[in-house]
């Protein structure tokens, strides 16, 4: 081991059999990447992917790819559906057709196909990913938005998988606790990307992270990873002192040249431009935060208005791609948590060393 100040694993590294009390937070829609979470695992914290928007078939395939990019625990996560999400998805082809023209200038902007019905219908269904997921038994499963399917937690524990569930408030923590879960992402409103509450609104269930932390620590006994906010080792540390056993860091490995972020949203992060973050449906129908663009500020007034999710996610999946490539930043999900202003841009290996290193020394 190096000379360097470091972390023991604690009782969630000691979990899931890790050397850190780090984790980088599952990047769903496609930015996440196997280079970037085989980077984190190989360096001594838990790298995760975000499959939510993958088939049966594509998770099969990517639980091996990471396995043999790494031979040390890794993390997958899915989202759990909401209610009302089947019905929209059903929804005729007349209301659906209204949201696509809503969205129709930005498709002919970017130069892309409107979604058809089919193409919103055929999302993948989370009990169909969910069984290729078991199937494919990565170390740790993570879910969010949601409880554990009972199957999940039975075949888990025959498997050896390690369950994780994310909390957005302490009774959501003392349910995930319930329904059988190794431990709990307590998960503060300052984190970027979705926002994970499923007993009561969103509005109702958003806790900043230092808030959140030592009431969650408090009402549940597994292990608790704090995630939102964090992006250095001060952050880290602080974690760390209110409780948590571990951390979840987002948006600052999002930065990291690994990650599956298109450059127009990397380099914006780390930037003044993204101390400003909102909560937004508009990009997929769940709320989440994110640095606002030309995008969120056009559709401000139609927040209430788009569907559900998957329908509004489907719709807007060809916007999000084509600006990406295009390098339009003014149409990407710039998803970015509060402390993204904090990011730099190094590797991964860099960027975990770092939060190690400055956490060991913060906390003396
Ligand atoms: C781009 C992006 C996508 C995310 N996607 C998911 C996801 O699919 N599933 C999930 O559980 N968390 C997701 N998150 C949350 C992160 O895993 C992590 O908990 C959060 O980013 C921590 O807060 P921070 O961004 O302030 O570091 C996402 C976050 C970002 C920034």
């Amino acid at each position: 081991m190096s000379a360097h100040p470091t972390l023991p694993p604690g009782r969630f590294g000691d979990l899931v059999g890790i050397p850190l009390p780090v984790v980088q937070g599952p990047f769903g829609g496609g930015l996440s990447s196997v280079e970037l979470a085989a980077a984190v695992s190989e360096g001594g914290g838990l790298g995760s992917y975000g499959a939510h928007v993958h088939t049966p078939e594509e998770i099969t395939a990517l639980v091996a790819g990471l396995r043999a990019a790494t031979g040390r625990p890794f993390a997958v996560n899915l989202w759990v559906p909401q209610e009302g999400e089947a019905e929209a998805r059903r929804a005729p082809e007349s209301v659906l057709a209204g949201h696509v023209e809503r969205l129709r200038p930005y498709y002919e902007e970017l130069g892309v196909r409107a979604p058809s019905a089919e193409d919103v219908r055929s999302w993948p269904d989370f009990d169909a990913q969910l069984d290729a997921l078991i199937a494919a038994a990565p170390p740790v499963i993570s879910l969010v938005m949601g409880l554990p399917p009972r199957r999940l937690v039975t075949e888990a524990r025959r498997r050896g998988i390690v369950v994780v569930g994310t909390a957005t408030t302490v009774e959501e923590a003392v349910a995930l606790e319930a329904a059988g879960v190794d431990a709990v992402v307590a998960s503060g409103s300052d984190a970027g990307g979705h926002r994970g509450a499923f007993l009561r609104p969103v509005r109702e269930s958003l806790v900043g992270t230092f808030s959140l932390i030592p009431q969650v620590a408090d009402a549940v006994s597994v292990p608790v990873v704090a995630a939102g906010g964090i992006a250095d080792g001060r952050g880290v540390a602080a974690a760390l002192a209110l409780g948590a056993d571990a951390v979840q860091v987002g948006t600052g490995f999002l930065a990291a040249r690994e990650s599956g972020a298109s450059e127009a949203h990397r380099r914006i992060l780390g930037t003044p431009e993204a101390r400003t973050t909102v909560l937004t449906r508009l990009f997929s129908g769940r709320t989440a935060r994110g640095i606002p663009n030309g995008f969120v500020r056009d559709m401000a007034a139609h927040e209430e208005h788009v569907p559900p999710y998957p329908v509004q996610n489907a719709l807007m999946q060809p916007v999000r791609r084509a600006a990406a490539e295009q390098g339009r930043p003014e149409y990407v999900n710039l998803w970015a948590g509060q402390a993204a202003a904090l990011a730099q841009e190094p590797s991964a290996a860099a960027y975990l060393s770092a939060l190690v290193e400055q956490a060991a020394g913060a906390a003396g």
